[in-house]
This record gives structure tokens, sequence and C-alpha cells, in this order.
């Protein structure tokens, strides 16, 4: 096997070393987030460090990068307090892709890449009307992680809406039905085929 050291990564080329450490954690599941201003100016930005953080109460936790790189998202979810999430299909990725270019404030990436924003119940943020699954989010703590100022942003899942056909009897969701997409690092996106399903594992 090829061994990389850290003196190694130290010389990588900065671009080079980001494919390559976020690529190291596998696959992910991205998703858009939908967001909205004091001055109801929409944002969407993806994302795809996402994590489950328990089912009763429905956690859900995201790494946002430090405030320079990536400012809108958080600063809106912080006046607000509230944002939707919104799973990736493939007729869609590479608009989805593009959110992630850095549009001055108040340039609304639903404009920017023909996304169709969606207001649903009583929730201020946006959906994604191209997205068969989303729901909405309740922030409930902002977490600075100090050695690298990024921050661990947990919200509360308010509100779901999905394509009914999607819903299995068990409980799960058939995402590849939907054609919804992984991702790989921050260029590569790739459908999934079918799974295999197990019984709940025992000693
Ligand atoms: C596939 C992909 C996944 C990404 N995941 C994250 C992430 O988990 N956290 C993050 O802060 N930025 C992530 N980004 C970068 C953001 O999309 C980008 O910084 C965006 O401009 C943030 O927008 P905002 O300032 O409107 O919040 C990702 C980009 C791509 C292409």
């Amino acid at each position: 096997m090829v061994h990389f050291s850290l003196d190694n990564l130290d010389k990588m080329e900065r671009f080079y070393r980001a494919n390559f450490i976020n690529a190291l954690t596998g696959f992910k599941s991205p998703v858009l987030t939908g967001t909205v201003n004091t001055q109801g100016i929409e944002n969407l930005a993806i994302f795809n460090n996402i994590v489950h953080l328990g089912s009763n109460p429905a956690l859900i936790g995201f790494v946002n990068r430090p405030r320079e790189a990536a400012p809108h998202t958080l600063a809106n979810i912080e006046a607000t307090g509230v944002y939707t999430m919104n799973l990736v299909a493939n007729s869609f990725f590479r608009q989805a892709h593009q959110t992630s270019a850095k549009y001055p404030e108040g340039v609304s990436e639903f404009e920017q890449t023909g996304l169709h924003s969606e207001k649903r119940g009583n929730c201020p943020a946006p959906f994604v009307a191209e997205s068969p699954v989303k729901f909405a989010l309740e922030l409930k703590e902002v977490i600075p992680i100090r050695f690298n100022n990024t921050y661990f942003v947990i919200g509360a899942v308010t509100d779901i809406y999905l394509e009914p056909t999607l819903l299995l009897s068990d409980g799960c969701l058939d995402l590849p039905k939907a054609e919804i997409i992984a991702s790989l690092g921050i260029n590569s996106y790739h459908t999934v085929g079918e799974g295999t399903k197990l019984a709940y594992a025992k000693p």
C-alpha cells in the first residue's frame, strides 16, 4: 500500500489535499440547505457533512466551514432559527453543485441555478421544489469547534415532505427509486443502486 505521513500531507497542493482528505471518509448524502435572511432574501447551498444525531427527538447535525469561507447559510440560520434540507436527485445534481459557488450576499442561488423555491407550511425558509425528499429544521445549538474555526450546527426536524411512493412499509425510504445521488469529496457525484436489506443483528 502507499503510505502518506503528516509530512506528505503538509507538502500537498491545497486543492489536491482537500480532494484527498474529503474522499477519505467515503460517500456522503449531499443536501441543499435552504435559508432566508431577515430581509427575505433566500440562500441555497450544498452540504454533505451531515450526521444523524438521534431519532427521538429527530436531530440532525452538519459541519459548517469557517465563517469567512461559508458565511451565508450559518448567518441566516442564526438570524431566523429555521432552515430546510432537500435531498439531491440525479436530475438536478449539476445545479445543486453550482450552489457551492461563492455568490455575494444578497444573491439567491435559486435565481442563479434555476432551481425553484417553494414555501410549505409555516416555514419561512425555502424548500427546493425539485427535491422529492425534504424537511424543515429548527436550530437547537451551534457548537464552535475552536481547533479549526468550523461549527457543528444541530437542528431538530419539525416537518417532513416526501413523495408517498418512497415510503416503505418498515419506515425506510426508497431513495434509489427517487434517484437520490451520493457525493464523494466535493466534486464527484454518484448514482446509487439497489441495496440489500438485513435483519436487525443479534448476538
Ligand atoms: C459536494 C459539496 C459538499 C459540500 N459540503 C459542505 C459542508 O458539509 N460544509 C460546508 O461548510 N461547506 C460545504 N460545501 C461548500 C459550500 O457549499 C460552499 O462553501 C457554499 O458556498 C456555502 O454557501 P453559503 O455561504 O451560502 O452558506 C460543499 C460543497 C460541495 C460541492
